[in-house]
């Protein structure tokens, strides 16, 4: 028969503790939540009642509901308060020996048939579990950061944990109205071995000050729909706990660099930065707990004036190339009120990207976003060109032609000829280095990269890619430019991949790997991250819209680059991509597609 969860103990009542507390309580389950000292214990209490207060404010919860909540919980100080509970989730600190001394305590406290759990990230359940002399009882639930709101539950069974324990906690994820996935003991599950390496990654291009933090975490957020950026999430996660969480998961996982600490994570820690909960991290908050991020030294002045600074003055720009992003981009300096001048390699193809600007405005039109008269003169703008000559004196040269090298540089040996003193001559490139194009002219100092994503109109994030030879007032023109596109523009060095795509494609390998090693099914690994971090899409189904093509040569170049062993391709989607499954584009990827 399933067992019956009436009441279960937390302890621990830190930044995961106090929030399955409440996910317990408000699902009308009694909890006895359990401190080490009265102090921390008014902490947890006050980081409980501060959470519902909130609900309450924001309308998602009655008063009555909330006294409800907060009278099922018996607040407590050591762990002899848990004898009569049939569940224990322990959520103290990511210590090894600090979670087995309080698993040997809680056998001897809990009554026999109680089920044991930890809400370890990283630690092996299987060690903490040997610990009692009930390991068959023993399972990992790992809820996620905050745990009211985050859907997703990994459950984690040893080789010991019986079947009908598994089974009786993932019907009481369902109860509390979560989402679990099943899976074994390993380093980091599935939702931390896919994110850890990325936010690792996050904090050594900011330690590198490779970019600002927030130019990192507004790429990520803007560029790829995530919910926070890597710095602000660590922040919410506590850096001291993703130091235990990277420390566990190098050495557990098989020591991949990529998941070694990054030094500044350990001095944060030393120094009492660890985010949210002590009032600062990699930002600072208006107190300790508070969500609230306050000005500080770090925090750029980013007014109309002080954009403009140092800036030159850009009235016209020329646009050359005729695909996607091409198009789109005429559209959005048109639309801002730039003259525009369109080159392509002839007439043709000039009237096909005029009917594609013209087709993408009326849509703008039709949707009630743009007035009739805006998109006439948005047109009017535009001059259609097939001839470079006719950039003599533009201010700004964007190029978005083919992404070859030879390509790109023989163009911007001819723009050095033709166009005037003082121009900004900017690449769109994705992937090539931008210093290669910048010495391919005269002038590399007046050369920059905007990395537009697509469909350029909507997104609003531009990567500024300033060469080692970039002046600062190029830099100053180009940010002066996307705030006047009403973009936000990120600054970052000249590395491939730039911010996003360095972020963003080892995590989709990482995901490849891991469905490679068959720990977990594509649609688990696609709802862990869901529902674990709030992306918007699973690795799997980006990856088939994205194309496997395409994020295996990303993946490649990055590799070339970096030559961080983990970076190597996953060969699963080397093998994907031979056998011509690209995505959806081919009709095939990761999942079919033809019947959809
Ligand atoms: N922070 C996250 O985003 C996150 C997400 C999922 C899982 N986890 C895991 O949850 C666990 C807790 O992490 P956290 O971030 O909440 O840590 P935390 O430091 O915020 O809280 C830990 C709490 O445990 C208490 N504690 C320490 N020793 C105790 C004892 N002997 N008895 C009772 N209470 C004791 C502390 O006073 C503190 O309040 C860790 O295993 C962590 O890996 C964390």
């Amino acid at each position: 028969m399933a067992r019956e969860f009436t009441r279960v103990g937390v302890v621990g009542l830190g930044t995961m503790g106090a929030g399955i507390v409440e996910v317990f309580a408000r699902n009308g389950i009694d909890v006895v939540a359990v401190e080490i000292s009265a102090a921390a214990l008014e902490r947890g209490r006050a980081t409980l009642t501060g959470s519902t207060d909130r609900a309450v404010a924001k309308g998602k919860l009655a008063e009555a509901d909330r006294d409800a909540l907060l009278s099922r919980v018996d607040f407590q100080v050591g762990l002899g308060a848990l004898h009569s509970v049939d569940l224990v989730i322990e959520a103290v600190p990511e210590h090894l020996d600090l979670k087995q001394r309080i698993f040997a305590e809680l056998d001897r406290v809990c009554k026999p048939a109680a089920i044991l759990a930890t809400n370890t990230s990283s630690l092996s359940v299987t060690e903490i579990s040997v610990a009692t002399t009930r390991p068959n009882q023993v399972i990992g639930i790992h809820f996620f950061n905050p745990a009211p709101i985050m859907k997703l539950v990994e459950v984690v069974r040893t080789v010991v944990t019986s079947a009908d324990v598994v089974a009786d906690v993932e019907a009481l994820c369902t109860r509390l109205g979560k989402v679990d996935v099943t899976i074994n003991d390993r380093a980091g599950f599935i939702a931390n071995a896919l994110l850890f390496g990325y936010l690792n990654h996050a904090v050594s291009l900011f330690e590198a000050r490779y970019a600002s933090r927030e130019d990192i975490d507004a790429a990520m957020k803007l560029g790829c729909g995530l919910p926070m950026g890597p710095l602000a999430l660590m922040d919410l996660i506590g850096l001291d706990t993703a130091y235990e969480i990277l420390d566990t998961m190098y050495r557990r996982g098989g020591r991949d660099r990529r998941h070694a600490p990054v030094p500044l994570i350990k001095q944060m820690v030393t120094a009492g930065l660890l985010g949210r909960k002590s009032g600062r991290g990699f930002y600072t908050y208006e107190r300790p707990g508070s969500p609230k991020v306050v000005p500080d030294e770090q925090t750029p002045v980013a007014t109309e004036a002080s954009l403009a600074d140092g800036a030159r003055a850009i009235a016209k720009v020329g646009i050359v190339g005729s695909g996607t992003m091409a198009t789109g981009i005429i559209e959005v300096f048109a639309k801002a009120g730039y003259e525009v001048i369109s080159v392509t390699r002839g007439a043709e193809k000039s009237a096909k990207v005029c009917e594609a600007v013209k087709t993408s405005l009326n849509k703008g039109v039709v949707r009630g976003k743009l007035s009739e008269t805006d998109r006439d003169a948005a047109l009017g703008r535009v001059t259609w060109s097939a001839t470079l000559d006719h950039l003599a004196d533009v201010d700004l040269v964007i190029e978005a032609v083919v992404e070859e090298l030879s390509v790109k540089k023989a163009l911007f040996a001819s723009l050095d000829e033709i166009c005037k003193p003082g121009v900004v001559l900017a690449t769109t490139t994705s992937s090539l280095p931008v210093i290669d194009v910048a010495m391919a002219t005269q002038r590399p100092a007046d050369v920059i990269g905007l990395h537009f994503f697509n469909p350029a109109p909507i997104m609003p994030l531009v990567e500024i890619v300033r060469t080692i030879r970039t002046s600062a007032e190029t830099a100053a023109t180009a940010r002066a430019v996307c705030a006047a596109l009403g973009k936000t523009g990120v600054v970052c060095g000249d590395r491939s991949g730039f911010i996003v795509n360095a972020l963003l494609f080892p995590y989709l390998n990482d995901a490849v790997k891991m469905l490679e090693a068959s720990y977990s099914t594509a649609d688990d690994i696609d709802h862990a991250m869901k529902l674990g971090c709030g992306y918007p899409m699973g690795p799997f189904e980006l990856l088939d819209v994205v194309g496997l093509d395409v994020a295996l040569a990303i993946q490649r170049e990055l590799y070339l680059e970096l030559r961080e062993p983990g970076f190597a391709p996953a060969p699963l989607l080397e093998h994907l991509v031979t056998a011509g499954y690209l995505g959806r584009k081919s009709g095939r990827g990761f999942r079919d597609h033809t019947n959809r």
